[in-house]
């Protein structure tokens, strides 16, 4: 397939096994080839550039993921813009919607989207690579129930995702940022929680996981002062017993473990 130019429409892929769906599908978003370089926005002169939950790795990436890029990103992509996101006509069909913010090469979101068919899966992601990965894992298991997000999730929120629409956030094992001075830059913590908990639709859920004690701690500390949020434990999220802290082991949940860490999970709804 030969990749859209900037600014193109692609169609939508028919789900495989959901007439519904493909009956509803649409054209997908204006949708770019090119991808979006979320630290490249210029900084007016006179101010700070913000403070990032991320820096871009420039890792190489590996052919089929180019390819997956070149050819893919215009199916399942959606490019950045400064409107809010109609979801119907993002998805094809009317279906409760989960963000997962930093999904990582995307192996749990393609696990939890085929596991979950009648539920929308949006990931946002800043890691090329990953981008990458995720599209080819979208395609090889036909996923038709998944978009894909190149872009600082702070920017989605704030620009794209409308208030007290979301059914779920994915938050799994974000960045630490171990060191002290570099706590600024922890994706949960305030004022980004405040707005991430006002983009939950009520009754919704905010499912975080970390591997490390001290981030555990400030999770749980900003989530339970966090006046849109309830907690659904006492405390820390038992996997077993609660169905929404259920999720498959991620490539950063096996890393914690290999080196040793514990792992916690969060599960707060919204108000
Ligand atoms: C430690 S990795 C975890 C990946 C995956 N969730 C897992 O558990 O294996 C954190 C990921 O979050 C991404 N990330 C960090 N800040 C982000 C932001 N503001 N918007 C989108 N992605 C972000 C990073 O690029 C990285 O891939």
């Amino acid at each position: 397939m030969t990749a859209a130019g900037p600014g193109s429409v692609a169609a939508l892929p028919s789900p495989r096994n959901d007439d519904s769906m493909a009956a509803l599908a649409t054209p997908l978003y204006i949708v770019s080839a090119h991808i979006n370089d979320p630290s490249s926005a210029p900084v007016p002169v006179g101010a700070r550039r913000p403070v990032r939950s991320f820096v871009l790795r420039q890792g190489r990436l590996s052919p089929a993921q180019q390819r997956a890029l070149d050819e893919l990103l215009p199916r399942y992509g959606l490019a950045f813009a400064n409107a809010p996101l109609d979801w119907r006509r993002v998805f094809g069909r009317t279906a409760p919607v989960v963000l997962e913010i930093g999904f990582g090469m995307g192996e749990t979101t393609a696990a939890i989207a085929a596991s979950r068919p009648d539920v929308n899966f949006l990931g946002v992601e800043v890691f090329m690579a990953g981008v990458g990965a995720l599209l080819k894992r979208i395609d090889e298991q036909q996923l038709a129930n998944v978009r894909v997000i190149h872009h600082d999730a702070v920017e989605l929120l704030r620009d794209m995702i409308p208030p007290d629409s979301l059914a779920g956030v994915h938050v799994y094992f974000p960045d630490p940022w171990q060191k002290k001075r570099h706590h600024k830059r922890r994706l949960i913590a305030q004022p980004f929680v405040g707005r991430l908990a006002s983009h939950i639709a009520p009754g919704g859920y905010l499912h975080c996981a970390t591997d490390w004690e001290d981030y555990a701690v400030q999770m749980l500390e900003v989530l339970s002062n966090e006046p849109q949020l309830a907690n659904s434990c006492a405390g820390y999220a038992p996997g077993g017993s609660n169905p929404i802290a259920q999720r498959p082991t991620t490539k950063f949940h096996a890393r914690g473990e290999r080196l040793g860490h514990g792992v916690w999970d969060l599960v707060f709804l919204r108000r």
